[in-house]
């Protein structure tokens, strides 16, 4: 059903393509991309969004990188489908590989971008981001995005580094259209 959605969505509406994307820091070869992202969990990364996710949910993880949380998440809302989007091009081949060594049939990797979303608004009863909006120059702008695909009743898990206090936030359940 999302596919179609999406499939529908594509034809009618333009991409806009005036959106600019941010420099990502940390690059896509370094050893913090490549082992440590790789190690990183939904029962770890998403254990705060976890309690919130069932089975025949639809999400999506916008900045998915190479879909390590991703495939912990999607086994979660099985057989809802998953969908991560990364605006790396080098991400989504590395998700797409990850997950083809399971034997998942509900996820699927794309190229996108947060701040331009290729779905209709109401797409998703759960959405997530993980370490992305820190390397935003417009993180309010990218979670507007995000309430606008998600569902009426539907939840967001956010997490990412406060880099004030040095630690770790977990965000679930921003209410649609609280920061319109
Ligand atoms: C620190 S990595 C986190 C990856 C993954 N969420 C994880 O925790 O393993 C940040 C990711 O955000 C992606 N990203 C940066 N800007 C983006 C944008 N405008 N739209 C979509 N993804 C973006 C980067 O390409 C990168 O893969």
């Amino acid at each position: 059903m999302i596919a179609e959605a999406i499939t529908t969505h594509r034809k009618e509406t333009a991409m806009d393509k005036s959106n600019a994307v941010d420099q990502y820091a940390h690059g896509y070869d370094s050893a913090l991309t490549l082992v440590q992202h790789a190690r990183r969990r939904a029962e770890k990364q998403a254990a705060f969004l976890l309690p919130h996710l069932q089975s025949g949910m639809s999400l999506l993880d916008c900045g998915c990188g190479s879909g390590s949380i991703t495939i912990g998440l999607a086994k979660a809302v099985a057989p809802g489908k998953t969908v991560g989007i990364d605006v790396s091009g080098v991400e989504i081949e590395r998700a797409r590989a990850n997950a083809s060594n399971t034997e998942m049939s509900n996820i699927l990797f794309e190229v996108g971008n947060v701040y331009a979303l290729d779905f209709p608004d109401n797409s998703f009863d759960a959405v997530f981001s993980h370490n992305v909006l820190e390397h935003l120059n417009d993180p309010a702008r990218a979670i507007a995005e995000m309430q606008r695909v998600l569902k009426p009743g539907g939840v967001i898990g956010i997490r990412d580094a406060d880099m004030g206090g040095g630690r770790a936030t977990d965000r679930v359940g921003l209410p649609r259209g609280a920061l319109a």
